[in-house]
C-alpha cells in the first residue's frame, strides 16, 4: 500500500457513475495533489506535502524528501515521509503553533500552586480540571509548570490517547520511552540499559520491577533476568505495584509532580492504576493533576 495526503480544499460535485461504482467528483487542487504524492511514496509508506506537515506539527517524525515539481500543480511542493508516531506525547505541544499570552487563569493557576505548596511539606493532593475541548485544560496545566522553573522537583507526564483506549497502560509505557530516551534506532539491549537507568531514580531494588516493566514495554530480557512465570492477572497485579512503588521511590526524594492528561481516554488498567495511585497521594510529596473532558465521570 502507498498513501499520499493532501490537505486543502476540495469541490464537492454530483454523483458519477452507476450502482456500488458511483462516487462522487471531488475536484480541485487537493486530489491531484494527493493522487501525485501517492505515487511518489514508496511501498508501505505515507507521504504528506507541507501543509499537512504544518498542521500535524511534531506529531509524527518525518524524513524531508525536499521540494518537487508536481505535476498539474505550478508550484514547486515540499513533500515529506510520515516514518511513525513520535516520542512528543503532548498533543498540546506537539500542535502548539506559537504561545498567544494567556488570558486570566489567575485563580486556577493559584490554587495549583497552592496545592503543590502543600504537597511539597507531605500533604499530597489530586487536583481534577474538567472541561469542554479547547477550554483551556491543558493551557492551565503548562502555565503552573512553567511556573515552577528551577525549583528542584521531578515531573512525570502522562498523556492519554483516542488511539490507545484498550491499551493496557498506554500512558505509563509512553510515560516511560519518553523519560528513558529511547530512540527508533535502540536494540533491545540497549533499551533494557536505559531502562535500568531510569527506574534506578527511584529504587535501588529492582530486580522485580525491571523484568515486569520490560515486559511491559515489551523488551525482550534474554537471559538478564528469569522469566517471569505468572498469570496475566497477577502479573498485572505486580506492574501495579511497582508503578507505586516507584512513585513513593521518586516523592522520597524530591517533591513529585504527576500531570495525566485527558483521562477521559484512558484504558482500564490505567484507571486501575489512578485509583492505587490517588490513595497512595495523600501522604506523599505528590501533586497530581489530571484533566480531562466532562463525557467522563471519575469513579
Ligand atoms: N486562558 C487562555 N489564554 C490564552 N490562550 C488560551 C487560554 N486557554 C486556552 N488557550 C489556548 O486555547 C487553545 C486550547 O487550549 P487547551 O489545549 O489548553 O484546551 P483543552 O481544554 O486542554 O482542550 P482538549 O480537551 O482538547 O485537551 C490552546 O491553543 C491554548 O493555548
Ligand atoms: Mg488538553
Amino acid at each position: 500500500m502507498r498513501v499520499g495526503i493532501a490537505t486543502g480544499l476540495v469541490v464537492v460535485g454530483d454523483l458519477l457513475g452507476e450502482g456500488t461504482a458511483r462516487e462522487q467528483a471531488v475536484i480541485g487542487e487537493t486530489p491531484n495533489l494527493a493522487a501525485r504524492l501517492q505515487g511518489l511514496a514508496e511501498p508501505n509508506t505515507v507521504v504528506i506535502a507541507d501543509n499537512t506537515r504544518r498542521m500535524l506539527g511534531s506529531l509524527f517524525d518525518y524524513r524531508d524528501l525536499g521540494t518537487l515539481p508536481i505535476a498539474g500543480i505550478d508550484y514547486p511542493v515540499h513533500v515529506w515521509r510520515v516514518l511513525g508516531a513520535s516520542l512528543v506525547g503532548s498533543r498540546f505541544e506537539a500542535l502548539r503553533v506559537a504561545s498567544t499570552p494567556l488570558i486570566g487563569r489567575e485563580e486556577e493557576v493559584a490554587l495549583l500552586t497552592r496545592r503543590w505548596e502543600r504537597a511539597k511539606a507531605g500533604d499530597g493532593s489530586v487536583v481534577l480540571i474538567v472541561g469542554e475541548p479547547g477550554i483551556g485544560k491543558s493551557r492551565i496545566a503548562q502555565t503552573m509548570l512553567e511556573q515552577l522553573g528551577n525549583e528542584p522537583h521531578t515531573r512525570l507526564r502522562f498523556f492519554c490517547s483516542p488511539h490507545h483506549q484498550h491499551s493496557a497502560l498506554y500512558p505509563s509505557i509512553a510515560q516511560l520511552e519518553q523519560a528513558a530516551g529511547f530512540r527508533r534506532e535502540d536494540t533491545a539491549e540497549t533499551r533494557l540499559d536505559k531502562l535500568v537507568t531510569v527506574l534506578a531514580l527511584a529504587s535501588k531494588e529492582l530486580s522485580e520491577a525491571v523484568p515486569l516493566l520490560a515486559d511491559l514495554l515489551s523488551i525482550p530480557t534474554g537471559d538478564r533476568y528469569p522469566p517471569l512465570n505468572l498469570t496475566p492477572q497477577k502479573r498485572k497485579e505486580k506492574t501495579l505495584h511497582v508503578q507505586v512503588a516507584q512513585v513513593e521511590g521518586l516523592a522520597a526524594r524530591q517533591p513529585l509532580l504527576m500531570l495525566w492528561e485527558d483521562i477521559h481516554w484512558s484504558d482500564p488498567t490505567t484507571l486501575e492504576s489512578l485509583d492505587l495511585l490517588i490513595d497512595r497521594a495523600a501522604t506523599l510529596r505528590v501533586l497530581m493533576i489530571l484533566t480531562f473532558r466532562p463525557e467522563f465521570t471519575p469513579p
